[in-house]
């Protein structure tokens, strides 16, 4: 609790993001989910901190910028901040945090080099040689004992051995009291991840962690000894208080907002989390996160989504078709937050017309259209209540918020939406119960159709707050729409706030249905597209191995010129030549290059033919020779040429 303005603090942080290449839907999953908790939090009059940013040291950039030719700062700089980087997906996302840190902000470089020198001075941090297996791609070193069939356990990537002069920090020496945390407290979540970390990692003995590097350069150095850089986990753990000012002076909250009510992250960085950022915390004397939540991964076809797979789903292009509400609250609806989900396209579009455009869209434009059809759009503030019929609506809107807040104070984004979801079904079963149409008919029973108007009007003004962390923008239009002047946490646990002569307005359907057989064929071209775009320009074959030279000469390679040319029917594929070979005698061959040229176009021309082949049947035509032609790929499609010769070279001149 705040004691200035009395009001509960809570500081939710998402991972800090590698920059090295663009972002995807897996990566947009839990800022989505950090963004729902903050705007949940805020929706409750909390004074909120939502930290994001991006861990922007190591090796990885290094090489990555290497490649391109540029600087690493340049590199990063270029992914935070360019078009389509993370800032830019971020502010498509309607992401609101408060607070967004670079690793590379001068601030945290100095906060770092402080932190490293007091872990040094308190006797946690020792220079020693470090050998082991280390990935690479993860900056990681692991044990023999750690490795899943002799690769790196986090990424599956190979692994090779590796030592380095190095700094040590004494995680062994806290391997107790990491335990005790992870075992008697509800530090991590979901619990069932506790094993996994007590198991795999502490009980085989918790081994000293090389916080040093000296084989790249991009990070922050050791001030002490210089061509030492900060191991990035060290660097980039921090950032959760340098953020807030923990040693600097760029920022002066750390006393507010320390310690995290949440630190939120996928599950394969759990163990950084909850065993090495304890330990330094404990080393340094302060104080220990709350909580930290490991979700799932979004999957694609049963595996994580990764550049590297090239099975990464785009952000952007799903926010374009879809709107960023719609994406936002499939993420969210779909996948319980503790553990690993399926993505489709068929789940995405299925979601959205099923909750969004059948059930909430249709609600409120339903709503909405018969009001101003029966009351010219402004309800009359005469009207009759029938209990029987009206009270298991009400008793379910005006409670919604108790079932809503037990979810969402477990982190149970999907159940909060389930809870909120059965309002809305009840309430367009409520129409159809009371048939509104029928009521419109008699004019003694307009104070009765008034008021299932305003049940309606009122139901939907409470899912619609509600559903505001997930969809802020959708809900902004909603409250437009319905008149609703209040849509604050305490309007939302009273049933009847909004006034009984409210006035609506109409507008576009909210979330339009989407045919799920077009789109899917439209998302999969893309798809298509996609991959063809980002295949080489030109690819040509390997060249083969040597022959001997009189094998080569046993060819009879000679000019052809081509007297007709014709599609041979039934086939896609083939044209039937007749050439002129210069023996006087017509030669048929036939060539599958029907794709790329009009026979028409090709009379008249000289060409090169293997005149020596045996004669071969195809579609129960005979070709004696073959037409020589080049062949390569150009974005993946096969590109035949035909060799076409120099008119002056006469028909039955041999090649040599
Ligand atoms: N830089 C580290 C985090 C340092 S925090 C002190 C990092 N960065 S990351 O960019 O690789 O990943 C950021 C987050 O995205 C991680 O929590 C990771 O689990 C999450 N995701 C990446 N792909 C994902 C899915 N397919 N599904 C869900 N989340 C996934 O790790």
């Amino acid at each position: 609790m705040c004691q200035k303005c009395d009001r509960e603090k809570f500081y939710i942080t998402t991972p800090i993001y590698y920059p090295s290449a663009k972002l995807h839907i897996g990566h947009t999953y839990c800022t989505v989910a950090t963004d729902a908790m903050a705007r949940y939090k805020r929706l409750r009059g909390c004074d909120v901190m939502f930290l994001t940013g991006t861990d922007e040291h190591g090796m990885k950039i290094e090489e990555k910028a290497r490649e391109a030719g540029i600087t690493p700062q340049q590199f990063v700089d270029n992914i935070v901040l360019g078009e389509g980087g993370v800032k830019d997906l971020w502010k498509l996302m309607n992401i609101s945090y408060d607070r967004f840190i670079r690793t590379t902000d001068d601030y945290h470089v100095e906060a770092i080099q402080k932190i490293f020198r007091k872990m040094y001075d308190n006797g946690d941090i020792y220079k020693g040689a470090y050998k082991g297996m280390y990935c690479t791609p993860c900056e990681s070193f692991w044990t023999e004992s750690q490795l899943v069939d002799g690769k790196c356990p986090d990424c599956g990537r190979e692994v090779h051995e590796a030592e380095e002069e190095a700094y040590f920090f004494r995680l062994s020496r806290y391997a107790d009291r990491v335990q005790d945390l992870l075992e008697n407290t509800d530090f991590l979540q979901p619990r069932s991840r506790v094993n996994e970390m007590v198991n795999n990692f502490i009980k085989p003995g918790l081994e000293d962690l090389c916080v040093s590097r000296t084989s790249f350069t991009w990070g922050i150095p050791v001030d002490f000894d210089p061509g030492h850089v900060v191991y990035v986990w060290v660097d980039a753990l921090s950032n959760y208080i340098t953020a807030l000012g923990f040693c600097n002076d760029r920022y002066h909250d750390y006393e507010h907002y320390w310690p995290a009510d949440y630190h939120f992250v996928g599950k394969e960085i759990v163990r950084f989390h909850t065993i090495i950022w304890p330990a330094m915390l404990m080393s340094m004397g302060e104080p220990l996160p709350k909580h930290v939540f490991g979700h799932g991964w979004l999957l694609l076809d049963g595996g994580k989504m990764s550049k590297s797979k090239g099975n990464v789903v785009d952000p952007y292009l799903l926010a374009q078709r879809y709107g960023v509400d719609a994406l936002r609250f499939f993420l969210l609806r779909s996948f319980p937050f503790g553990s690993d989900g399926n993505f489709s396209n068929e789940l995405l579009i299925n979601t959205i017309n099923t909750d969004l455009a059948n059930d909430l869209g249709n609600l409120v434009s339903r709503t909405c259209a018969m009001i101003a059809k029966f009351f010219g759009g402004k309800l009359p503030a005469e009207q009759a209540a029938d209990p029987e019929k009206d009270d298991e609506l009400i008793a379910m809107a005006g409670s919604l918020h108790e079932r809503y807040e037990a979810q969402m104070e477990q982190l149970s984004f999907q159940n909060a939406l389930a809870e909120v979801f059965k309002v809305i079904s009840r309430a367009n079963k409520y129409i159809d119960e009371n048939e509104p149409w029928k009521l419109a008919k008699d004019p003694d029973q307009a104070p009765r159709l008034a008021r299932v108007m305003y049940n309606l009007l009122e139901t939907v003004r409470i899912c619609a707050g509600l559903l505001v962390p997930f969809m802020p923008d959708s809900v902004a239009e909603i409250g437009r729409r319905i008149g609703a002047e209040r849509m604050d946490w305490d309007s939302l646990c009273v049933y009847g706030l909004l006034p009984a002569d409210a006035a609506v307005t109409g507008g576009d359907p909210l979330f339009p249905r989407i045919d799920l057989a077009k789109e899917l064929d439209e998302l999969e071209a893309i798809h298509q597209a996609q991959l063809r775009a980002a295949l080489p320009e030109k690819e040509f074959e390997p060249i083969a191995g040597d022959i001997p030279f009189d094998v080569f000469c046993q060819s009879d390679l000679r000019a052809v010129k081509v007297l007709t040319c014709e599609r041979v029917k039934k086939s896609d594929k083939l044209l039937k030549f007749t050439l002129d070979d210069g023996t006087g005698e017509e030669r048929q061959i036939l060539s599958g290059i029907a794709k790329y040229y009009d026979p028409e176009d090709l009379v008249g021309k000289t060409l090169l033919a293997i005149v020596n082949l045996p004669p071969r049947k195809m579609m129960g035509r005979e070709s004696n020779g073959m037409l020589i032609s080049s062949v390569h790929k150009e974005k993946g499609e096969e590109v035949i040429n035909l060799i076409i010769l120099d008119d002056k070279i006469p028909a039955g001149a041999k090649m040599c």
